[in-house]
C-alpha cells in the first residue's frame, strides 16, 4: 500500500426530510447571502425548492437564485453565477440537484475570489481559494458531494474538463433517498453505472498488498449489483435508493481508492462523449468502460479474474484464467444492458466517423494517461471502435 493522506471533510446529513434542515446548516457553516443553484426544473416540480426557500428564510437567511443548471454543466451560466454571486454579496452557494448542479456552483465558488477566468482552474491552474458550498442532493451519482472535483464544458468547442481541489468540498451535503424516486429509470441506471466507474477506476490498479481497499471495492460494486436492479422494478424502494445513495458518495469521495495507484482513462475517454453528443455521462460510461475493459485486461489477468468471481460470480477457470476475465467483464456489460444502458455507439447515438474527432480531443490539455495502462492515441482509437460495435 502506498503512503497516502485521506481528507473528507464534508459533513453529510441522511435521511428523510433532511432537506427541510438545510437553513440550519447554512447558518452553521457561516453563510448569511446564499446563490441557490440547480438545473433544469425538476426540483421545483417535485417541491424540493420550495422547502429549501422556506428553510432558509426560516432561519432569516437572504438567498438569489440562478437555475437552468444542463446535465454537463457550460462554462456560460458559471460565468453569469460569478457575476451574481459578486453583485449580490453572496457569501455561500447552495447546489440544489445532481452532479451537474454542484459542478456548477463548485465553478462559480473557484471563480468567485480569482482576478482571472475562471476556466484557468480547468486548464490546470491550482484552486486556492473558493466559497463554501452546500448541497441537497437530487440523484444518486456523480459522487460530487463527497468529491473535490468539478467537471465543466466550455461551450466554444466543447471541451469538457475537470478541476480538482480539497477546498471545493462541499460543507455540508443533504442525503434524502426518497428525492431520487422522481428519477426517471433511464437517469437511476446512468447513476448506477456512474458510481460503478469510479469504483472500477480505482479498483484496476498497479499497486499490490491492498486488500482493505480492494474489499472496499467489491463491497460498493456488489452493493450496487444487488440494489440497482430493485430501484429499476420498484422506483420508490427507499432502502434500496438509500444503499445506493450512499454507495454512490462511498464510491468517490476517495475512501476507496486510497493507497493505491489509479486509472481514470475511461472517464477521459468518456467525458469526450457526452462533450460531443451531450449524452448522460453514467450511458457514456457503459459503452466506454466495458470496452476499455477488454482493451487492457491481459495488462493482469488475474486482477479481472478477481472482479469475475468476486463481484460478478464467476467461477474460476484455473486451466484458463482469460476466460473467466473476459466473462466478468462479459457480466458487467449484461448488467448495464439489463438496467437500460446503450452498450454501443448506436445505442447511444454516436458515430463512429467521429472517432478521430474524439481521439484529438481527448488530446487537448490533458495530463494523466492512465495510472492501470498508459495508452497512446492509437490505443484510445482502439477503444473507441471496440465500443461502437460492442454486442452482448
Ligand atoms: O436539471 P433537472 O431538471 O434537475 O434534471 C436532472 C437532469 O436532467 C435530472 N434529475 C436530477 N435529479 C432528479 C432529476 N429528475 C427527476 N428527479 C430527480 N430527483 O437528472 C438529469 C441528470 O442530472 P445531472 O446533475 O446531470 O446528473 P449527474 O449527477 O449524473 O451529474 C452528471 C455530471 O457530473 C459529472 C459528469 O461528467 C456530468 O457532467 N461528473 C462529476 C464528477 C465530480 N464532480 O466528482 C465525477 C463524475 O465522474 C462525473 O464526471
Ligand atoms: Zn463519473
Amino acid at each position: 500500500m502506498d503512503n497516502f493522506n485521506f481528507y473528507s471533510p464534508t459533513e453529510f446529513v441522511f435521511g428523510k426530510d433532511r432537506e427541510s434542515e438545510c437553513g440550519e446548516y447554512v447558518k452553521k457553516y457561516g453563510g448569511s447571502k446564499v446563490l441557490i443553484h440547480y438545473g433544469g426544473g425538476s426540483a421545483e416540480r417535485s417541491g424540493l425548492l420550495g422547502r429549501v426557500r422556506e428553510s432558509l428564510n426560516k432561519n432569516g437567511i437572504s438567498f438569489v437564485e440562478l437555475g437552468g443548471v444542463k446535465p454537463n454543466p457550460r462554462d456560460t451560466l458559471v460565468y453569469k453565477g460569478i457575476d451574481l454571486c459578486r453583485s449580490e454579496g453572496v457569501d455561500f452557494i447552495l447546489a440544489v440537484g445532481g452532479g451537474s448542479s454542484i459542478d456548477s456552483a463548485k465553478a462559480i465558488a473557484a471563480g468567485v475570489p480569482y482576478d482571472g477566468d475562471f476556466w484557468d482552474f480547468y486548464s490546470g491552474k491550482s484552486i486556492e481559494k473558493a466559497l463554501p458550498i452546500g448541497v441537497v442532493l437530487t440523484i444518486a451519482a456523480a459522487g460530487s458531494e463527497g468529491s473535490g472535483d468539478s467537471v465543466i464544458t466550455k461551450e466554444d468547442g466543447m471541451l469538457k474538463r475537470g478541476a480538482g481541489s480539497d477546498v471545493l468540498r462541499s460543507k455540508f451535503s443533504i442525503l434524502n433517498p426518497a428525492l431520487t424516486q422522481t428519477l426517471p429509470a433511464y437517469q437511476t441506471a446512468c447513476g448506477a453505472t456512474d458510481i460503478m466507474a469510479h469504483v472500477f477506476e480505482r479498483y484496476f490498479t498497479n499497486t499490490t498488498e491492498v486488500e482493505i481497499t480492494d474489499r472496499l471495492c467489491e463491497a460498493v460494486l456488489i452493493t450496487m449489483v444487488k440494489e440497482t436492479p430493485r430501484v429499476i422494478a420498484d422506483p420508490d424502494n427507499y432502502d434500496a435508493r438509500a444503499n445506493i445513495m450512499w454507495a454512490g458518495m462511498v464510491a468517490h469521495n476517495g475512501l476507496v481508492g486510497v493507497g493505491r495507484s489509479q486509472d481514470w482513462n475511461s472517464h477521459g475517454i468518456e467525458h469526450e462523449l457526452s462533450a460531443l453528443y451531450d449524452c448522460a455521462h453514467g450511458a457514456g460510461l457503459a459503452v466506454i468502460m466495458p470496452s476499455w475493459m477488454e482493451f487492457v485486461y491481459k495488462h493482469n489477468v488475474m486482477r479481472f479474474c478477481q472482479m469475475a468471481t468476486r463481484v460478478f460470480g464467476c467461477q474460476m477457470n484455473f486451466e484458463n484464467p482469460e476466460s473467466t476475465a473476459l466473462e466478468g467483464i462479459r457480466r458487467f456489460r449484461s448488467f448495464l444492458h439489463s438496467i437500460g444502458m446503450p452498450i454501443n455507439f448506436a445505442e447511444l447515438g454516436a458515430k463512429e466517423e467521429d472517432i478521430p474527432a474524439l481521439v484529438e480531443k481527448f488530446g487537448i490539455g490533458r495530463r494523466r494517461t492512465g495510472g492501470f495502462v498508459a495508452l497512446s492515441a492509437d490505443d484510445i482509437t482502439e477503444i473507441y471502435k471496440i465500443a461502437a460495435k460492442a454486442s452482448l
